[in-house]
């Protein structure tokens, strides 16, 4: 098992290709006169990867409040005096600015190793910040694919898509070291600061005009110039984050709107450049231009095939011919990050039998994946977050009609589509075609994920109703079915053991630490929901009869 210090430690190490971390944390020292913390470190890494403070509390399990007080005390004082700037004037936007400024960052070409000397065969490269990924399975077909689509195809735009911790950026830097080469310059760049469309464009043309022509502008017109003048490689990753949350697909933040026209003339124009994006959402330019014969190209990353999976796995210890290695890699449909996840948990906790943790457990979620799927569910429409309960509590795939019928909508049928579209775009749910009728599952990754967090949000409603005595903060609880009453045996008692169980059991936590009593309970819950009776679409007393809260 990992200590807190390994975790900690490990924490945006991708920051380390990058930056001459071992020079800075001396230097921080120096300034402060005392040892850097680990989390401090963690911070710093993290900050020079565009992570904001709040990204970085989570990451860490801390308070987003705690931790800017922690860095407020500590860490941005030292980056002031190590990158010669006013007390009391850093903003964490600036620390990889600042930093880069003062010489902090590694000019990759001129490293002499063979890794770095491949890339300097382009004439002007800045990797930003790509991972170095020194391990990397299959996918071998995919890729030719994706060269072909840039360089014999001469793609625009290509939009790289799926869900998160699937191998996208993986597979991105693997692409672009096969092709980077036909390029004159090649540039990447994270988006997951949502820098705003100005300043990112100024970052852009910065390095690909080598400040040849300093007078020239920076607008999207500036940057199409450079695109027909040279042939320019760009990468931007983390696409998602200039997107705005809450909303279905395709709306950007504040201050990013202008990315739009930035894809639509770079998919359009005549020029010699390739814009690669990656990300978890189609963006909707993308999406209603793209096709085999069109400069605009899609392409949705899926999980390992066998081999790869298999490869993986044998890196991390199996010799491949366990049992149930097979029914591992269909489990978690050959996604890396959860390979890499529950190949970790096998050897450490069931001494490597796979056999015996697929009796034990369905999938045992580990923080790294849980971390992408909380970040995406956050991101969510009310409408979609419902679905996707929806999904979770049927635990097999659901017809639109269906669905339609058992969420009570007082939506339109259009706006439950669009979600749907929506979530597919997101990777988080699969549609498939049975018996001629189109179904909607979810990813099983996800359906573990979604099931833990309708657990999660029922309970706390569970309890604010035994607390409060009242049933004023009921939502999910009045929305969705927790067991239904028609489903097959053996999805009911998947129902009952998955959700009704855990839920009834903080029940039971609640009541007893707060000394209610059940009885008087269960009369106030039964007038207060007779006044309520008049909306007929509610699952609400189904479910409290469940729990055991009515009768
Ligand atoms: N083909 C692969 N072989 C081995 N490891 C991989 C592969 N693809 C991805 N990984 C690993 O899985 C994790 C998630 O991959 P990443 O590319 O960051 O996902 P995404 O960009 O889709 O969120 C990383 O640790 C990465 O190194
Ligand atoms: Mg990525």
């Amino acid at each position: 098992m990992l200590s807190d210090n390994d975790h900690i430690e490990g924490l945006f190490s991708e920051a380390a290709p990058n930056w001459d971390l071992n020079r800075i944390y001396a230097d921080l020292q120096a300034a402060s006169g005392k040892e850097v913390k680990p989390f401090e470190k963690a911070c710093l890494r993290g900050l020079l990867c565009r992570y904001r403070p709040g990204q970085l509390a989570f990451k860490l399990t801390w308070t987003s409040g705690a931790l800017r007080v922690e860095l407020n005390k500590g860490l941005y004082r030292s980056l002031e005096a190590i990158a010669n700037q006013p007390i009391n004037t850093l903003r964490w936007e600036k620390v990889p600015e600042w930093l880069e400024a003062k010489g902090y960052k590694v000019q990759r070409q001129s490293l002499n190793n063979e890794f770095f000397q491949d890339y300097s065969r382009a004439n002007l490269a800045d990797w930003g910040e790509a991972p170095n990924i020194q391990t990397f399975y299959g996918r071998t077909e995919e890729l030719t694919k994706l060269e072909q689509w840039i360089v014999r195809d001469r793609c625009h735009l290509l939009a790289i898509c799926g869900m998160g911790g699937i191998g996208k950026t993986a597979m991105a830097v693997k692409l672009i070291e096969n092709i980077q080469s036909q390029f004159d310059c090649f540039i990447w760049r994270s988006l997951r600061g949502a820098q705003p469309t100005a300043q990112l464009i100024a970052d852009l043309l910065q390095f690909l005009n080598n400040s040849q022509s300093p007078q020239i502008g920076s607008s999207i017109s500036d940057l199409l110039e450079v695109l027909r003048q040279k042939r320019c490689l760009i990468v931007l990753d983390d696409f998602e984050a200039t997107l705005q949350d809450g909303e279905l697909v395709g709306a950007y933040r504040q201050g990013c709107e202008l990315h739009s026209e930035l894809l639509q003339r770079v998919g359009s124009e005549r020029h010699q450049s390739s814009l690669i994006l990656i990300g978890r959402e189609q963006p909707k330019e993308i999406s209603m231009n793209q096709g085999e014969d069109q400069p605009i190209r899609f392409y949705k990353v899926n999980g390992l095939q066998r081999q790869g999976a298999f490869e993986l796995l044998r890196a991390r210890g199996f010799t491949g011919s366990e049992n149930g290695l097979e029914a591992l890699i269909q489990q978690y449909r050959g996604n890396p990050s959860a390979l890499r996840i529950v190949a970790g948990t096998i050897q450490e906790l069931f001494n490597g039998n796979v056999s015996e943790f697929l009796k034990q457990t369905a999938l045992a979620l580990g923080d790294v994946l849980r971390t992408l799927l909380y970040q995406q569910f956050e991101r969510l429409s009310k409408l979609e977050k419902d679905v996707l309960y929806w999904l979770a509590i049927k635990h097999r795939p659901v017809s639109l009609a269906n669905l339609r019928s058992e969420m009570n909508l007082q939506t339109s049928g259009s706006e439950l589509i669009d979600a749907l579209e929506s979530l597919r775009w997101r990777s988080l749910i699969e549609k498939i075609t049975e018996q001629e009728e189109v179904m909607f599952l979810l990813e099983p990754v996800v359906l573990k994920y979604v099931n833990r967090k309708f657990v999660e949000e029922v309970s706390k409603e569970i309890s604010a109703i035994a607390l409060q005595q009242n049933l004023k903060s009921i939502n999910l609880l009045q929305s969705h079915v927790l067991v239904e009453d028609h489903a097959p045996d053996s999805i009911r008692a998947m129902q009952i053991r998955l959700v009704l169980k855990p839920i009834k059991d903080k029940l039971a936590k609640a009541i007893a630490q707060n000394n209610i009593e059940l009885e008087s309970l269960r009369e106030l819950l039964a007038s207060h929901s007779q006044n309520q009776a008049s909306e007929a679409t509610s699952y609400t007393e189904v479910n409290l009869t469940l729990i055991g809260l009515w009768w």
